[in-house]
């Protein structure tokens, strides 16, 4: 398995010297693509791509043009693609008793404080995020239960849907 990372330039570059001196065996397994996600993801074949914490940082409309992008060097990768989609889901009911502490209203209250647009999101909200830019996400692969209370959403592209722009 080998892994490529998107980062903006100040990171990308502080990532690359950092895993060079901490980590030299794993030299040769990854690769660092300075550049801005927005305007280019790279497509590699039989990828999954994973969007860790990424998406919460983004109101919808910036979410739906990064996913098109996304989808887009997907449909580059072949049919085995998969996007990988961590987050820290809002409960769809916020009043039940065991949602009442779900760190993700605190999260929720900072991203607003923080972001133009950011938020945390139920699995309803992301699902139909997904859907609108050509994923299909199937119910049973949600994985509840991460470190720091995330959910791992595994999305697949939509063979009905219209190719991406
Ligand atoms: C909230 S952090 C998530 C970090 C990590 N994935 C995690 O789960 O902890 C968002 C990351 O996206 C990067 N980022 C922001 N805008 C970007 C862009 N336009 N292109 C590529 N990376 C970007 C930031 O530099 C930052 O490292």
């Amino acid at each position: 398995m080998r892994g490529v990372l998107v980062e903006l330039d100040r990171v990308a570059d502080e990532a690359r010297d950092h895993l060079t001196t901490a980590y030299p065996d794993l030299t040769g397994r990854y690769e660092i693509v300075n550049g801005d996600m927005f305007q280019n993801v790279p497509a590699r074949p039989q990828a999954v791509y994973l969007l860790s914490r990424v998406i919460h940082n983004y109101g919808d409309d910036q979410c739906a043009a990064l996913l098109q992008r996304l989808a887009s060097a997907m449909g580059e990768s072949g049919p085995e693609a998969e996007l990988f989609l961590m987050e820290h889901l809002l409960p769809e009911d916020p009043q039940a008793d065991e949602a009442q502490l779900h760190p993700s209203h605190a999260l929720d209250m900072i991203m607003m404080t923080l972001t133009v647009g950011g938020q945390e999101r139920t699995r309803l909200h992301l699902s139909r995020l997904l859907t609108d830019a050509g994923f299909i996400l199937p119910a049973a692969e949600a994985k509840p239960n991460l470190p720091a209370e995330m959910t791992l959403l595994i999305a697949r592209l939509n063979p009905d849907a219209s190719p991406p722009r």
